[in-house]
């Protein structure tokens, strides 16, 4: 029988990336989404990628009898868990909508798993379930907690939740995937981020002022205790994190158990040097003034991605030119129009 790896959300940048590397290497995918924060025409790139057009639900994974209808009209082997909001600053002004939402999409497509007999699931953390750290990189044992906002907090509850699951279920196996700053497009340019209004983070920033859409960046803070002063992140691109998820998913399904795995470069890269290198690679001005610092951001935030390299046999080859281009890529396709947003 013909059996599927379910991505919920995977109509969104990180799930749509997964799915083109899970149908690469021949796995089935079918796609749960509420395309709330994408669009259906994303298929499109997926499969003018892969030659395969992957079966797509629209349904919001915290409705139970949609998702039920999901588990019932495809033999599901697998889950990788991506649906959730994810604005760090939105979660501020409303944290009833991301603590409903991301919690009961969680625990809904948990409930329709144990009812069908489905005990794999990859779930799409995040590195900021290690709140501020101390600008060392952070091992999958460094201490968890001290997260700012709401959105953060909902990965770090989603992460308890699936580790009393998996201490109280022997045959569930949960693997947890921290994701330090994922950044970059399918180098086809046919798929990539698409940020709804103004961009909060920096890639996406960066790359409509480097089309003239916004005036000029504003790097907040040149006074961290960094190279240049500018905050250091481990940007990693798409892609790396994307086969990530099939490396976890292979792994898993003789690990039952919650396991946590970091996945970043373990290279850190300063505001400038990225703007810097997005300039160079692409032959572009990105014209930019210093502003205070944001609320909630911290210097470093780096990974140590040793155990992910080692254990999964993973690791991310990518490096920063890639990034900048493949996203400069998408971008301009976009502007063409002939990417699929
Ligand atoms: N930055 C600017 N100007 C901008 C945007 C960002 O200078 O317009 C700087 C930030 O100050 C920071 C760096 O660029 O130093 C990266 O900022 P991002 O917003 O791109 O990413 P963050 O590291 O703040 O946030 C990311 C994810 C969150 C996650 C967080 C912690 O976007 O989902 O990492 O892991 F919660």
């Amino acid at each position: 029988m013909k059996e599927y790896v379910l991505l919920t959300g995977g109509m969104g940048f990180i799930g749509s990336h997964t799915a083109v590397c899970l149908l690469k290497a021949g796995v089935n995918v079918v796609i749960a989404d509420d395309l709330s924060n994408s669009s259906a025409s994303v298929l499109d790139g997926v499969e003018a990628i892969t030659g395969v057009r992957p079966p797509f639900v629209r349904c919001d994974c915290a409705d139970r009898t949609a998702v039920d209808r999901v588990f019932d009209t495809y033999p599901v082997s697998a889950v990788i868990h991506f649906a959730g909001y994810k604005a760090v600053g939105e979660s501020v002004e409303k944290p009833l909508a991301y603590y409903r939402n991301n919690l009961n999409c969680l625990l809904t497509v948990l409930d329709a798993m144990r009812d069908h007999g489905v005990n794999t699931l990859v779930f799409s953390s995040s590195a900021t379930v290690y709140g501020e750290g101390t600008g060392r990189p952070f091992t999958e044992s460094s201490p968890t907690g001290g997260c700012t906002n709401p959105y953060g907090q909902t990965k770090l509850m989603a992460e308890q939740i699936l580790k009393d699951l998996c201490r109280a279920d022997a045959r569930f196996t949960a693997v947890l995937l921290r994701y330090f700053n994922p950044v970059g497009a399918d180098e086809s340019g046919l798929i990539g981020e698409t940020p709804r209004g103004v961009p909060n983070n920096l890639m996406p920033y960066v790359m409509q002022v480097a089309d003239g859409r916004l005036p000029h960046l504003r790097v907040y803070g040149n006074d961290y205790p960094t190279p240049d002063g500018t905050g250091v992140r481990d940007y990693i691109h798409i892609s790396d994190l994307a086969s990530g998820h099939l490396a976890a998913l292979t792994w898993a399904s003789s690990h039952p158990g919650c396991h946590a795995f970091n996945l970043g470069t373990g290279t850190g890269t300063s505001v400038l040097e990225l703007v810097h290198t997005f300039e160079r690679v692409n032959g572009v001005a990105v014209p930019r003034v210093v502003e205070g610092r944001r609320s909630g951001d911290t210097a470093v935030c780096l990974a140590d991605p040793s155990l992910a390299n080692r254990v999964l046999g993973w690791r991310a080859e990518r490096t920063l030119e890639d990034m900048c281009r493949d996203a400069w890529r998408w971008e301009k396709k976009q502007n063409e129009g002939t990417a699929h947003e």
